[in-house]
């Protein structure tokens, strides 16, 4: 027997490949397209994930992948391939989405919608007892701000911060009348933001955190005076390793000379993150023990017992990064040009800096998963996982090469840290869907 996989190379994907690689059977990756084989992809994304060598050769031996197209209703397969594949398989998970914040409507629904309903044409196709686990998001709750999510919630009725939280929305939608008309087993997953405390390496999948002090690094360009490669604000005793990475005190409190940025938020919201090793792991665990009822999805929150506070996640890109960052009601109505860049670069995350809810996590607790083993998350914890290689700092901005050498344009440190004009860093911040 067979488990269907898709996204598989994503950052979570990754994280939960060698879990079902365990049981056993085999796996088959449905992956896009026109990339490097499966089999490569995955060795180079675990091996730089630190996994151990034997656990790499273990998920590289039992999976299997099949380029498919997600846009397609037969996933751009023959039909004889289409029928093989959903007569071995007897599990589908399906991870695969476009998880960008800023990313066009379009897009999003394509992947995350109609590449869902797509997936599920093969779970049609496959026996009556195959079972889908489908990767949703808690953020599905769109934009409440407050109050509690239950697992059985799924409305609209607050509306979407973003087109990415209104399509994974639709596709739980899609998949709960799936399910009903066909009486199908589903379990649906519902992850809050997944971060990890491994720094992000080169051409491996995104960490969030990574990506918020990505845009706050870009900041620190904008500020006169800044020695190359030593932020301004950087604590007494605090050096720069060769990597490029400040070290001594990097989560060190801000002294009186650390530029303030007031970003617009409400007092005490916070977030609920979630290491993804554990949301893999107690995805997997749940997978297991639960039986769903036929044409009624069981409804996970994968969430942390513990709320992360906002403040608390921009205090360490602050001290990642030499800035003092204060969530502060708005509006700003006296922003300086920095605050005002500040906005800009963070425009994807700013309606989380008022989100003050909270999940129910009952299905966790029925199984007495909710809360041991699960790594508390702290400002050191996220300091680490908001580090990235230097060279790959603005890679996505077109800001790498120039990172390399020094230029009438910019000037860059020998570890890597880029100094942009003003004027440059204008540019890079009003790129589409930056
Ligand atoms: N990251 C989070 O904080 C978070 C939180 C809650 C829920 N989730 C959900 O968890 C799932 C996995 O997210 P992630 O963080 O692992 O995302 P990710 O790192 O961006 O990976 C996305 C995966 O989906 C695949 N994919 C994207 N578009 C595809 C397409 N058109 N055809 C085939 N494959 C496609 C990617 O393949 P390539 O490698 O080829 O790009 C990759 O394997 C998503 O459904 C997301 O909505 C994520």
């Amino acid at each position: 027997m067979t488990i269907v996989i898709t996204g598989a190379t994503g950052f979570l994907g990754l994280q939960l490949l060698p879990h079902l690689v365990g049981g056993g059977r085999r796996i088959v990756a449905l992956t896009r397209r026109g990339r490097p084989p499966v089999e490569e992809r995955l060795t180079r994304c675990l091996r730089a994930q630190g996994v151990p060598e034997h656990a790499v050769r273990a998920v590289a031996d039992r999976v299997h992948g099949v380029p498919v197209d997600l846009n397609r209703a037969d996933l751009g397969l023959a039909p004889w391939q289409f029928s093989q594949l959903a007569a071995e398989a007897d599990e589908f998970w399906h991870l695969a989405g476009h998880v960008g914040l800023n990313a066009p409507a379009a897009a999003v629904t394509r992947t995350n919608v109609a590449g869902t309903a797509h997936l599920l044409n093969l779970a049609a196709a496959a026996g009556p007892g195959a079972r889908v686990h489908h990767v949703s998001t808690a953020f599905v709750a769109g934009g409440r701000g407050s109050g509690t999510v239950h697992e059985t919630q799924l409305n609209g009725d607050h509306g979407f911060e973003n087109a990415y939280e209104r399509s994974k929305f639709e596709a739980e939608q899609h998949i709960r009348r799936w399910a009903a008309e066909r009486r199908a087993k589903v379990v649906v997953f519902r992850p809050s933001i997944l971060v990890s405390d491994r720094p992000s390496a080169v051409g491996t999948p995104s960490n969030p955190l990574a990506e918020l002090a990505r845009a706050f690094g870009l900041l620190t360009a904008l500020l006169p005076g800044m020695p190359p490669g030593m932020p301004p604000g950087t604590p007494p005793g605090a050096s720069v390793d060769p990597s490029g990475r400040r070290t001594g005190d990097p989560t060190g409190g801000p002294s009186a000379a650390t530029p303030l940025v007031r970003i617009d938020g409400r007092e005490g919201a916070h977030l609920n993150l979630l290491p993804v090793d554990a949301a893999a792991r107690l995805m997997h665990e749940l997978a297991g023990r639960l039986d769903p009822v036929p044409g009624t999805p069981s409804t996970c929150h994968i969430t942390h017992y513990q709320e992360t506070s906002v403040q608390t996640v921009f205090e360490a890109v602050g001290a990642l990064h030499g800035l003092r960052i204060r969530l502060t009601p708005g509006p700003i109505t006296d922003a300086t040009d920095l605050e005002r860049f500040a906005a800009r670069a963070t425009r994807a995350f700013a309606p989380y800096a008022n989100h003050r809810r909270t999940y129910l996590r009952t299905t966790l607790r029925e199984h007495r998963l909710d809360g041991d083993g699960i790594a508390s998350i702290d400002r050191a914890y996220l300091v680490r996982g908001m580090q990235r290689i230097p060279a790959d700092l603005g890679a996505d901005f077109g800001l790498a090469a120039a990172a390399t050498t020094r230029s009438s344009a910019g000037s860059a440190s020998p570890t890597g840290t880029f100094v942009a004009p003003a004027s440059r860093l204008s540019l890079a911040l009003a790129r589409p869907g930056a």
